[in-house]
């Protein structure tokens, strides 16, 4: 159903049009509105088309024609001069009234950081969090053109909060500078704890020529960037440094425009994005080409709903890079790791789960100082490609292992490994040895086991024998037929 305020515009818009037509086709071309001289201007032409009527000829009607099309034009001047005084109390500047080609022929810098100037002169007295002025929701509008640009667009360093930046391309030059930025919330020179606050970036895209990245942003809070489309960058699409809640929702990133199997594949560089601060969510988000998809290297992050197929891990590449070692405090949800795979150097609280590896993607401990605690690599599928892939691998050597639980992963096409898995052994003796050597993840770690001896009529004395190299042997008294099942568990407790 249209909403009634929709159907209420539409309404209005009639009337105007119905007055430019009759403009048109009476050569009456006063604009009603008392307050502007276009009045004058139009009685003259009606006044002029008067005698051209009267004096007959082509060259007359032509000028006659000329007239009338002046006339509308600049009642429409007249209609511009008035919106634009109305407007002088509106919070949206259009880059385009400050001059920037929105053809991206020339270059725009300069325009686009002066309405950007404009947009961060505050309305009111009124701040944000740690006295950062509200800028009353501005917008910086790029009024859907594409705009070359040579140098980061930057926000005053005097900060800002509750603006955006939206509607738009930009594309960097030639000799935009490769260690920068196409946008950049950064103020160097700040002595406060934040900058900006409630800055959205929104539908726009950013083309970075192979020249430095696409958006950094340093400290600053609750930053939305949305509806972006981030290519041809040389470092990161979206870095975030320092900051809080950072929130990167519903975009895409891509070193190189492709849809997969891309034969300069094994040559992409560069990151998807990049969080170097606390807090941050990124939420359905595809990058589709970089080394890395997402590298993260503080706590505190959440990845949710996102698909990685920047660069296949036997190309070198890597989904998500979770380098917080000691500390890494991420979950990472439903994603979709394409040939991609999830990177944790000693995690400890790291939760993995809901999400689809396809193509021996799997889930890479790395050790540093040997430390795995508190981690849950759960609920997974994964699709491999019979090669012996194990979903879950070690990179090194872990001597610190505490509450890992992997486990409940299905896969097909790869071996699953987890920390806790069950067995049986069957046959007629006096010693049942079940292997888990293939099953569990961890070498040589038994940190518990539960078994049960069936012996049908027999009634042997028997007894957990041996727990080493990830084997547990049970031994009875006498040699009997029987089936023993034993459960074990990676974690001791
Ligand atoms: C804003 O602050 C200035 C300086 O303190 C003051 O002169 C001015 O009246 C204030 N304006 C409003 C709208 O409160
Ligand atoms: C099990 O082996 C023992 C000797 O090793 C033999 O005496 C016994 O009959 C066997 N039991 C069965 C059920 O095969
Ligand atoms: C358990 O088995 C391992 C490997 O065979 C062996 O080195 C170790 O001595 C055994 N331990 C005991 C208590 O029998």
């Amino acid at each position: 159903m249209e909403p009634a305020g929709r159907r209420g515009r539409r309404g209005a818009m009639l009337p105007l049009l119905g007055a430019l037509l009759l403009a048109l086709v009476a050569g009456a071309t006063a604009w009603p509105h008392p307050h502007h001289g276009a009045v004058g201007h139009g009685a003259a032409g009606l006044a002029a088309a008067g005698a051209a009527f009267g004096g007959g000829g082509e060259r007359r009607y032509r000028d006659l024609a000329l007239q009338r099309m002046e006339s509308v034009r600049s009642s429409f001047a007249a209609r511009r001069d008035l919106a634009t005084a109305s407007s002088s109390t509106s919070r949206v500047f259009h880059v385009t009234d400050y001059g920037a080609d929105p053809t991206g022929a020339t270059d725009a810098t300069d325009a686009i950081n002066k309405a950007i100037a404009d947009a961060f002169r505050p309305p009111t007295n009124a701040t944000m969090t740690g006295g950062i002025p509200d800028l009353g929701g501005a917008e910086v509008h790029l009024d859907g053109g594409t705009y070359l640009i040579k140098a980061p667009l930057t926000l005053p360093a005097s900060g800002g909060g509750n603006f955006r930046i939206t509607s738009g391309s930009l594309r960097a030059s030639a000799d935009f500078p490769t260690d920068r930025y196409l946008i950049e919330l950064s103020a160097s020179s700040s002595s406060r704890s934040y900058d900006y606050e409630y800055a959205t970036l929104r539908d726009l895209m950013l083309d970075c020529s192979y020249r430095g990245g696409g958006v950094n942003v340093v400290n600053s809070l609750r930053v939305g960037i949305d509806n972006v489309y981030v290519a041809h960058f040389a470092t990161d699409g979206v870095a975030v440094s320092g900051g809080h809640e950072t929130a990167i929702r519903n975009s895409f990133l891509g070193q190189h425009m492709t849809a997969g199997s891309d034969p300069g594949e094994r040559g992409f560089t560069g990151t998807g994005i990049r969080l170097d601060g606390n807090d941050n969510s990124v939420t359905d988000v595809v990058v589709f080409s970089a080394d890395t998809g997402i590298m993260v290297t503080r706590p505190a992050n959440s990845i949710s709903g996102v698909h990685c197929y920047n660069k296949a891990a036997g190309f070198g590449g890597t989904g998500i890079h979770l380098k917080v070692p000691g500390l890494t405090q991420t979950w990472i949800s439903k994603c979709y790791m394409d040939y991609t795979s999830i990177v944790a150097e000693d995690p400890v609280l790291l939760h993995v789960s809901g999400s689809f590896f396809l193509g021996d993607a799997n889930v890479v401990l790395k050790a540093v100082n040997g430390v795995a605690r508190g981690v849950q690599v759960v609920g997974n599928i994964f699709s491999g490609r019979d090669k012996g892939v194990d979903i879950v691998a070690l990179d090194g050597k872990f001597g610190t292992v505490e509450q890992v639980y992997v486990q409940q992963n299905s896969a097909t096409g790869m071996t699953v490994k987890s920390t806790a898995a069950r067995g049986a052994a069957e046959g007629n003796g006096s010693l049942w040895t079940v292997d888990f050597g293939e099953a569990l993840l961890f070498p040589d770690r038994i940190g518990h086991v539960q078994y049960s001896l069936v012996a049908g009529d027999g009634f042997p004395g028997h007894t957990l024998r041996n727990v080493s190299g990830n084997k547990v042997v049970v031994a009875t008294d006498k040699a009997v037929s029987a089936t023993v099942h034993v459960l074990v568990d990676q974690n001791a407790n």
